[in-house]
């Protein structure tokens, strides 16, 4: 989809930093999209209009022969380019130069940095601190090429040529370390592409409904709403675009927390008018868990049974054209990388029947990182509580309860995890994502002078980025003293309330 006349193309050799130049460059209101280098032609790129091109780094040596190439017309293409690390070692070696490999010259880290007078460095002090991390260097720049920048193991830590508009530099202006190095990046968009920071949230928005209302004419159109802030997003936008053409299903698994089936519908149902089904099929789920403890096994139930709802309900719909889908950019760009081991099988609602016939598949979404989507969201009328949404596991409830997941454990986590929010939001702890687990642990209590012997639940609550990664977050002894005693003399199935000190890792962020 087509947003503006203004984009700059990322062009992704397999460097671990590619979303992040996106992300600067769309900072500057300037639109990026990153494209794979081995998916994309130099013909491609002079359709679409790009008004520059930046290669990123790779974890390769341009010397290697399975390393990522590029076809060297692109140079010539008229298009400003900008390489960065290995994207600038490609672009040297493309233009004629000479790289060379020397174990002792690799810099890596912080790295102090002197810049000569070019268009990418204006306004930038002469000497600044920039982030290395290479081997390889351009040791003979191209004809008609200059050096802009050496360090003090790296004599062509930057070069240009000014005429033709190319640039390389062996450091990363997209990471903070970098002094001023969203300055370069500017300078790269501003002075030498000519863009004039014309991306907005709501030409997106307007872009994308018109198109719809175009390409969708008179079609029907099925979305799997779970209720998470990207399916809803999609939900709201098509919805502008095709009104009642849209169908929402939203599969109640009963695994939600608290009243969220309830607020998921009212939501949309009401407020938006959206063409809405609410499948309650708690029953079914529950019959399908019923003696599983193994998490693995607890996990593919879910999304198996899944599916199958999802079958039964649009059976009943008759024939549907499209399936929209609330995939986003940071999903688009990670799919079909590596083969990271199974830590768990993460399910989530896109997960449905590949058998399902449909003309096509409309992901409203795709180009958007996380943020714009909230932004959109936002932009759509959706109330913060939606668009502001802690991620929730597909598999809901059934991964925070412990061994066999029955009627009586759901409501009781149900009201422990209701609990220990409500303290936690009222005392305004920043924490990116908190929650009860029911364990299966029975321990003794008293409670006035009689013996309990009741379960233990246990508080989480993480900081974090990316949920890759997490902190155990520091919440205030007050919030969890008041947390537990409420918890326990709210329920008096709960003898014991417990906080997790773990990280991730060695934990992960759900206990199953
Ligand atoms: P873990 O437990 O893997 O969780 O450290 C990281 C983040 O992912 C969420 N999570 C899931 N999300 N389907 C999802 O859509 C799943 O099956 C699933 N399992 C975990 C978890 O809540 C945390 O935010």
């Amino acid at each position: 989809m087509q947003q503006t006349q203004e984009k700059i193309l990322v062009l992704d050799f397999g460097g671990q930093y590619n979303q992040l130049i996106a992300r600067r460059v769309r900072e500057q209101k300037v639109y990026a999209e990153i494209l794979p280098y081995n998916r994309t032609s130099v013909e491609e790129i002079r359709r679409a209009g790009y008004r520059g091109i930046i290669f990123t780094g790779g974890p390769n040596s341009v010397y290697d022969e399975s390393s990522p190439h590029f076809d060297p017309a692109v140079i010539d293409a008229g298009i400003p380019i900008l390489g960065i690390c290995y994207g600038d070692q490609l672009l040297a070696q493309m233009a004629g130069g000479e790289i060379r490999s020397a174990a002792e010259c690799s810099e890596y880290g912080r790295t102090p940095l002197e810049l000569r007078r070019c268009e990418l460095f204006e306004g930038i002090p002469e000497k600044i601190v920039c982030w290395m991390s290479h081997t390889d260097q351009v040791s003979t720049p191209p004809s008609g090429f200059e050096v802009i920048a050496s360090t003090s193991n790296c004599r062509c830590a930057a070069i240009c040529d000014e005429k033709r508009k190319l640039y390389g530099v062996q450091f990363h202006p997209e990471v903070t370390h970098t002094e001023h190095g969203s300055e370069i990046l500017r300078n790269f968009l501003f002075r030498v592409c000519g863009c004039s920071a014309d991306w907005r949230m709501d030409d997106f928005i307007e872009n994308a409904v018109e198109q719809y209302r175009r390409e969708l004419d008179g079609k029907r159109a099925l979305l799997a709403l779970s209720g998470g802030v990207d399916s809803s997003v999609a939900a709201a936008l098509l919805h502008r675009a095709i009104g009642e053409n849209l169908v929402c299903v939203f599969v109640d698994h009963g695994l939600m927390r608290k009243d969220e089936g309830d607020f998921v519908e009212h939501t949309f149902k009401d407020r938006f008018g959206v063409n809405f089904i609410r499948v309650n099929a708690e029953q079914r789920f529950l019959d399908r868990l019923t003696g599983l403890t193994d998490p693995e096994k607890k996990r593919k139930a879910i999304g198996e049974e899944f599916i199958r709802v999802f079958e039964d309900e649009a059976r009943k719909l008759g024939k549907i054209d499209i399936l929209v889908q609330g995939t986003i950019y940071p999903d688009v760009v990670e799919s079909g990388r590596g083969d990271a081991s199974t830590i768990k099988s993460h399910h989530n609602v896109g997960g449905l029947p590949a058998v399902m016939d449909f003309e096509r598949i409309v992901e409203p979404l795709a180009e958007l990182f996380k943020d714009e989507v909230r932004e959109v969201g936002t932009k759509l009328g959706l109330p913060d509580a939606l668009v502001h949404r802690q991620p929730f596991p597909g598999p809901g409830l059934a991964v925070r309860i412990i061994g066999e997941v029955t009627r009586p454990k759901l409501e009781l986590l149900r009201e422990a995890d209701a609990i220990f929010r409500s303290e936690l939001e009222g005392a305004g702890c920043p924490s990116d994502q908190y929650f009860a687990v029911l364990t299966d642990l029975r321990s003794v209590g008293v409670k006035g002078d009689a013996r309990t012997y009741g379960r233990t639940v246990v508080l989480r609550a993480v900081t974090t980025d990316d949920f890759m990664t997490a902190e155990w977050t520091k919440l205030p002894l007050s919030v969890l003293e008041s947390a537990s005693s409420r918890i326990t003399n709210e329920l008096p199935e709960i003898a014991r309330v417990v906080y997790d000190i773990t990280s991730k890792p060695p934990a992960t962020v759900e206990w199953e």
